[in-house]
């Protein structure tokens, strides 16, 4: 209100260009000099209003609208016409495969992709571990990242649902290289070994900060799996990311793969689920084993609506979350607590600081300027770029990086 005010004098004291006096009749023009004084004098006061005005409203807006939060793209929430659409939704017994909703999802995704099926799971663990189910047996191994989410962020569960065991290799962010695979793959004949059964890939991937697989690598590794006979399994979180970057077309990437998983609820910004591509008789087992892992939901299409909106909807914006996440990079290398931040390629941002016992610090600093991050582990933050970051969002976290120094 106080910004209006000096607004408001402002415009008074220039458009009228003089500052007439009266005396008596006649109507004397102010001396030149005075009127430059004065208008320097309001505009000094226009300019640290609008500072007060700013930083303050800011402050403000984040405590009423809520934190600005960077800690992953799963915490997207529907939008009104997301939310018009779910209620919509014709629902059925999905356990019966009876719900149109969830059927034209399956479908929908299964077009995309040039598979030939899809099914509705809750979450994107679910999808990764129904595949390693259907793809390995006990005593049989897995080939997949050191830091890939099937194996770090899924509680055991390929030990634990599979009875298999995992050879983890490393890479350069995320990434195995095909020239690595041949060197751990166990000879089928020596019963001292595991049975290599999967390669499992991540694309985009996560700890990797969001780094995007060359194609012809994938094309690479596939050679490799043919040759022995083995299935490639991709964990697509955020394959959207990765197709939007690469500018792929979706059928010609997913041909390599023998199931995919991609999540609704990440990148699209739908609240739930995840989905399983592959072929009719994967799918058809795959049904089976996501029964027995709890998974078989009724009247689920109130949630598929939410995802078939997201991939009708929300694909191509992604480009918007990338854009964003690159000009938090160049903020963020301007940044004296900054040490290194990991070049960003899609929209996670992962960022070394100078001192790595600092984090919580540097959090609690983000936090206070309304802004929420996530401690990535080695003196590292993450931050994601997602559907319900605004263009105004990203100007307010630059400058609260700029303050915190
Ligand atoms: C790469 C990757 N794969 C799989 C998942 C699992 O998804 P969900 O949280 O839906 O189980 C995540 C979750 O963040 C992820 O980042």
């Amino acid at each position: 209100m106080f910004n209006k005010c000096t607004t408001a004098v402002a415009r008074t004291a220039s458009s009228t260009g003089i500052n007439r006096q009266n005396t008596g009749n006649n109507i004397v023009p102010k001396p030149k000099p005075e009127k430059k004084v004065k208008t320097e004098a309001v505009n000094e006061i226009i300019q640290i209003n609008n500072e007060i005005y700013n930083s303050s409203i800011n402050r403000i807006f984040t405590k009423i609208i809520g934190m600005i939060d960077f800690r992953s793209d799963t915490v997207t929430k529907p939008g009104k016409e997301m939310l018009e659409f779910m209620f919509q939704a014709e629902l059925g017994d999905d356990v019966f495969e009876e719900d149109p909703t969830v059927n034209e999802l399956q479908n929908y995704a299964a077009d995309l992709f040039g598979k030939e099926d899809a099914l509705f799971c809750s979450s994107g663990t679910q999808t990764n571990q129904i595949a390693i189910n259907l793809h390995t047996s006990p005593g049989g191994e897995v080939i997949c990242h050191k830091d890939s989410h099937i194996f770090k962020y899924e509680g055991g569960g390929i030990a634990k649902n599979s009875g298999a065991s995992t050879r983890t290799i490393n890479g350069v962010r995320g990434h195995i290289r095909a020239n690595e695979i041949c060197n751990w793959i166990n000879p089928a004949d020596d019963p001292h070994h595991p049975l290599t059964q999967l390669v499992s890939l991540e694309d985009t991937s996560n700890r990797g900060g969001g780094s995007v697989y060359d194609f012809n690598e994938i094309r690479e590794i596939k050679k490799y799996c043919s040759e022995q006979q083995l299935p490639l399994h991709l964990d697509g979180a955020r394959v959207f990311n990765a197709l939007i970057e690469n500018n792929i077309d979706f059928k010609t990437y997913a041909q390599p793969f023998d199931s995919i998983s991609i999540c609704l609820s990440k990148g699209l910004g739908a609240p739930v689920g995840s989905l399983l591509l592959g072929d009719k008789d994967f799918i058809y087992k795959a049904r089976r084993v996501r029964k027995v892992f709890g998974g078989g939901m009724r009247q689920a299409g109130i949630i598929a609506a939410g995802g078939l909106y997201a991939l009708q909807n929300n694909i191509y914006r992604i480009k918007e979350d990338h854009s964003a996440a690159k000009q938090l990079e160049s903020k963020l290398n301007e940044s004296n607590s900054v040490k290194k931040v990991l070049p960003v390629e899609t929209n996670i941002i992962v960022f070394e600081l100078n001192d790595a016992n600092t984090v919580s610090e540097y959090l609690s600093k983000l936090e206070t300027l309304g802004i929420l991050a996530l401690p990535f582990g080695g003196g590292t933050i993450r931050m994601v770029t997602h559907l319900d970051i605004h263009h105004d969002d990203i100007a307010i976290t630059c400058d609260a990086i700029d303050k915190i120094g």
